[in-house]
């Protein structure tokens, strides 16, 4: 949520900043604004420029005037909390007298009261939003003397909730400052010159260093030097990193839309998050788990925590942990946890799935967990995020960057750790042998080239899309495996086709959700692989009581599969494997059939509305 990015150096800062934030744009995209700070015969002044909506909008206002040159600035685009988006609301905010300007990512939860102490104190606020308070109360400090690194760490001791702020002083040209608690921020460390982004998309093309930051700590950036300290001022370290992919990954590559490339990058992103994980010997191998052998063996219940796609993973994980450990396994979504009193003892695993590391309600799960004694395994695809770094554990996702907000590779690449952490859970405690294990990981190794055929076959499915543009509603059957499944393709049409969409176990089916059939209704289903008969039987008898209702049966089923053809409107072919990697395969369809509906819909695939990649509040 809202995206960040700050500069020092030699090039034109409004570039850099502009670069920057044209990738940081898929974490919102209600308005964008940037401020320049140089040196003037008085001792120095900020220009800076706003406007709602995209950041084409800023591009434009900028274009026709352009801000003063400058090597230290700042920039945002914001996805709204308090006050709507408009120009008055978009960041920078400015001080009383304009000496700062201010970013800010995340929600000051105290700003109410702040903002009743600055007015009573005579400070003129003129947005809605909770951010002009710490604009107003860091440049107090700055009038009374301190310096800009000194007035943040004073100002973020005021401030209470999750922010991440960055800022300029008009009369110091030469740094930015950036704090942080409870939101993300990376430095990105160039030669005779330093960035600041909220992710390091922000910076990719300049350099691959990064450094990444604590909780509560203040940095302060200048063309050739990086200084943390703590809020208290007390000197601190970042963890210094190098980002292992480059601006390629973040670039479209002649796709339409990053969704659609990051669909097709999957059967790579699939075996990257698969390659390092056996030892010579052909065992499981996890290298960044930290949890010793015996303390997994010690695990007596498992709770997965996560949001959103993130959660379907975890639903899917449920049925392999289960199945390979009889470990019992609970998925919780990550905003209900903590509010329920979970039963929480120091036996209890706490999975927390997050692509962007930074999700606020999982992070909060996570954190409530830790504060019981339990022990945190984090699935997250962003090195150096929040999540990871307060885990006791880790499985590092391979997927690279994931820009589209409808999250694909990503959600891919988590259904790879969950298996890969059932059977290592399978492995420690004995409950399969090794070779079962190794079958396991064979068969997971040519997931990549399943993935890729089932892409292969992508135009039948943007027919299908075709066909369904006058659509209204569509629903999803799964069962087992392929039940996360349904709701995956469900929640992927709301996002960026802003269809009715819902999913249910298809058993459920008669209970309730049947009402809603109607003729030419369409229903996408799921179908188990054969060799799972039971399974595989009901599922059949529930897409012969849709069609019989003059619902339009759209089946995804493994190939050959002669018992559904009948009773299939459509069949889309998917490879044999077995019932617990399905999914591996079966969400392609659904990914793909919601990117082309909505791009024949005419929406903006890659930044629908209201929505931002990473919630980084709860
Ligand atoms: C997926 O398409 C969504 N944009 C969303 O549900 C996402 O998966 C959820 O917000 C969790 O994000 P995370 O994996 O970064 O924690």
């Amino acid at each position: 949520m809202c995206g960040i990015v700050g500069y020092v150096g030699p090039r034109q800062a409004t570039d850099v900043i502009l670069e920057g934030l044209r990738r940081l744009e898929y974490r919102g995209y209600d308005s964008a604004g940037i401020a320049v700070v140089h040196a003037t015969e008085a001792g120095g002044t900020i220009s800076s420029d706003k406007r709602a909506g995209k950041l084409a909008n800023l591009e434009k206002s900028m274009a026709t005037t352009p801000l003063a040159e400058s090597g230290t600035g700042i920039g945002h685009t914001r996805w709204a909390t308090h006050g709507p988006p408009n120009d008055r609301n978009a960041h920078p905010h400015l001080g009383s007298t304009g000496r700062v300007a201010l970013v800010h990512n995340g929600i000051l939860e105290n700003f109410d009261a702040l903002r009743v102490e600055l007015e009573r104190a005579g400070h003129d606020l003129i947005s809605d939003t909770d951010t002009e308070v710490a604009a107003h109360l860091l440049e107090r400090e700055l009038t009374a003397g301190a310096d800009l690194t000194t007035a943040m760490q004073r100002t973020c001791s005021r401030l209470r909730g999750a922010f991440t702020l960055v800022a300029i002083d008009a009369l110091d040209p030469s740094r930015v400052v950036a704090a942080r608690r409870n939101s993300p921020l990376v430095v990105g460390l160039g030669d005779g010159e330093n960035f600041l982004g909220s992710d390091v998309a922000a910076f990719i093309e300049h350099t691959r260093e990064a450094l990444e930051l604590g909780q509560d700590q203040v940095v302060t950036i200048t063309a050739d030097s990086v200084s943390i300290t703590g809020f208290d001022g007390a000197p601190s370290e970042g963890r210094g990193y190098h980002v292992d992919w480059d601006l390629s990954a973040a670039e479209k590559d002649g796709f339409d839309w990053f969704m659609r490339k990051e669909i097709f990058e999957q059967p790579r992103a699939v075996a990257d998050s698969l390659l390092g994980r056996r030892t010579s010997s052909g065992a499981l191998h996890l290298d960044e788990m930290r949890l010793s052998e015996q303390e997994l063996r010690d695990v007596d219940k498992i709770i997965i925590v996560a949001c959103g796609t993130a959660f379907y993973a975890g639903m899917v994980a449920k049925y392999a942990i289960e199945h390979w450990t009889r470990v019992p396994v609970e998925v919780e979504l990550a905003s209900e946890f903590r509010y329920r009193d979970p039963i929480l003892t120091s036996d209890t695993l706490v999975v927390a799935i997050s692509q962007s590391g930074e999700t606020a309600d999982t992070l909060q799960a996570l954190r409530h967990a830790r504060a019981q004694r339990s022990r945190v395994l984090a699935i997250c695809n962003t090195n150096g995020s929040t999540i990871p770094r307060e885990s006791d554990a880790v499985i590092y996702t391979h997927a690279g960057p994931e820009i589209g907000v409808a999250s694909t590779k990503g959600f891919l690449t988590q259904l790879v750790a969950c298996l890969l952490l059932a059977l290592y859970l399978a492995q420690v405690k004995g409950t399969r042998y090794g070779d079962e294990v190794t079958q396991v990981l064979d068969q997971l190794e040519q997931m990549p080239e399943h993935i890729e055929s089932v892409l292969a076959a992508a135009d039948q499915i943007y027919e299908l899309a075709a066909a369904h543009t006058d659509a209204k509603t569509v629903l999803f059957l799964g069962r087992h495996a392929g039940y996360p499944i349904a709701l995956e393709g469900a929640l992927k049409l709301k996002e960026i086709a802003y269809l009715h969409a819902e999913g249910f176990a298809a058993g459920e089916l008669k209970h309730g959700p049947i009402a809603l059939l109607e003729e030419g209704l369409p229903v996408l289903c799921v179908v188990p692989p054969r060799d799972r008969d039971q399974l595989h039987d009901k599922m059949l008898s529930g897409i012969q009581e849709v069609r019989a209702r003059g619902a339009r049966t759209i089946c995804i089923a493994e190939e050959g599969d002669t018992a559904i053809a009948p009773y299939a409107d459509v069949l889309i072919s998917l490879p044999k494997v077995p019932v617990l990697l399905q999914p591996l395969v079966a969400a392609i369809p659904l990914q793909l059939f919601a990117c082309e509906l909505a791009t024949l819909l005419g929406h903006d695939v890659d930044q629908p509305r209201n929505l931002a990649k990473s919630v980084t509040v709860e």
